[in-house]
């Protein structure tokens, strides 16, 4: 038996990875296992893993080889590989690095104790099966490395668009919607023990759909969610442009407390390029969502996500990738050169034809523009009064604060008697190209 062992999480990927390592935590503590923050203090060790591009990848092959050291200092050490990777490869990881005692690919973490115990017992463990069921529903996550003010709920797991240079579908399964009550009951929860922002995450929040005794899509999600308490804010996270509805941007504005904030990954702005990378939207459709987040939520920032030199990306097709950037005028975008991920529609069936050197410049050319276009949404704010909800103290300054507006930008102000978890406004005095500098006017 593993009783009081103490095991050590690290995470790598996604905010959905964050949110599963809650989740195994939650599983380990229920079977006498300690959560530790020290790893030289670890019994055994779990990695989650990504697999989105190959140097998250290499990342944990890095990893791996530095945890050799630790475990030949303590030959009782226990390695276990969770996630996307474990997923991915399968018994190919066991087989390649010969220190994984362990592999649980994302629907099998029930299984862990037991795998645990087989490991205990000498041998090497598995089980990376999909399921077609798992939502982890009744599992009340443990927050590890919480700021108590703000937390993660995950409201559904998997992806079955198929985007063409996509891994996620084949490392995460088949999409399926978690039980709205036990959603809302977490929400609550989360109030009730002094969180006053939650985070509704899935691959693809906005296609969430439950439809067992009663049917309930994102938009109704959101609504039962933002009526648990009006100082809970809600947010969410990564939503899919097709499933961006009228419907769901009314709501957003209907209720103060859901955030002005949206995550709307584009990829490329060139319609040749999204069908290839089977996106099932036109760069014409994309900005009509655009325009209809601008009308309906005034002020709302967006986000983007934005991969430079897929297969075929021409010059013209890159300048039409940099034109929709300052239509749209993000406020933040997350950008990546084009890494082939095997398995997927892209590597089967297109050609990684850009040079590395092409993607490098163009991807520098992309972010260069984004730093431009959050400079300049940043001073757009400048004499503005948010209303900031407070996260914790300044990594500069211990005399300030910090904490985000609804449009989700990083806001520091003085302390005065604020704590985290209030609510301030705060009077926007300065910027820089990531942070909204000012003072508090009030509570
Ligand atoms: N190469 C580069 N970036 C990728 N992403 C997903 N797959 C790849 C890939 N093969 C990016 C997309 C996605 C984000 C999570 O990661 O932009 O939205
Ligand atoms: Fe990485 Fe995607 Fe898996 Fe998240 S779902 S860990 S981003 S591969």
């Amino acid at each position: 038996m593993s009783k009081n062992k103490n095991l050590y999480i690290e995470t790598y990927g996604c905010q959905m990875n964050f949110s599963d390592s809650e989740i195994v935590s939650s599983i380990m503590l229920e079977n006498d296992f300690r959560i530790t923050d020290d790893i030289t203090n670890a019994d055994t060790i779990f990695i989650n893993t990504c697999s989105i591009r190959e140097n998250a990848e290499q990342r944990v092959r890095k990893r791996l080889k530095e945890l050799n050291a630790q475990k030949r200092k303590n030959p009782n050490l226990k390695i276990g590989v969770l996630g996307c990777m474990a997923e991915r490869l399968k018994d190919k990881l066991l087989e390649e690095e010969l220190i994984i005692d362990l592999i649980a690919g994302p629907d099998s973490y029930r299984d862990l104790p037991k795998l645990i115990n087989t490991v205990e017992a000498g041998q090497k463990a598995a089980n990376v099966i999909l399921s077609e069921e798992e939502t982890y529903a009744n599992i009340n996550p443990v927050r590890i490395s919480t700021n108590g003010v703000s937390a993660f709920i995950s409201i559904m797991r998997g992806c079955q668009n198929y985007c063409s240079y996509c891994v996620v579908p084949y490392t995460r399964g088949k999409e399926r919607s978690r039980d709205p009550e036990s959603i809302v009951n977490e929400a609550q929860q989360l109030f009730d023990d002094g969180y006053r922002e939650v985070t509704l995450l899935g691959q693809n929040v906005n296609s969430y759909r439950w439809e067992n005794e009663y049917k309930l899509n994102f938009a109704g999600l959101l609504e039962k969610v933002a009526l648990v308490n009006p100082l809970l804010r809600v947010r969410f996270a990564t939503s899919h442009p097709k499933d961006i509805s009228d419907e769901l941007l009314k709501i957003i504005a209907k209720y103060e407390n859901i955030c002005n904030s949206i995550h709307l990954p584009i990829q490329s702005g060139s319609t040749k390029i999204l069908k290839l990378m089977n996106r099932k939207y036109t760069r014409e459709w994309y900005m009509n969502r655009i325009e209809a987040i601008k009308k309906i939520i005034p002020g709302c920032t967006i986000s983007t996500d934005i991969i430079s030199g897929f297969c075929t990306e021409t010059e013209d097709d890159h300048q039409e990738t940099l034109s929709i950037m300052n239509e749209v005028e993000y406020y933040y975008a997350f950008m990546f050169k084009y890494s082939e991920r095997p398995g997927t529609m892209a590597a089967k069936k297109l050609k990684d034809d850009v040079p590395k050197e092409t993607k490098s410049h163009r991807l520098k050319e992309i972010i260069d523009i984004q730093q431009k276009l959050s400079h300049q949404s940043n001073l757009n704010d400048l004499g503005k009064t948010f209303n900031v909800l407070i996260e914790g103290t300044s990594k500069k300054s211990d005399q300030e604060l910090f904490g985000r507006n609804s449009e989700n930008k990083v806001c520091v102000f003085p302390k005065e008697n604020f704590k985290p978890g209030d609510y301030v406004k705060v009077k926007i005095t300065k910027c820089t190209t990531a942070t909204l500098i000012g003072e508090s006017v009030g509570g």
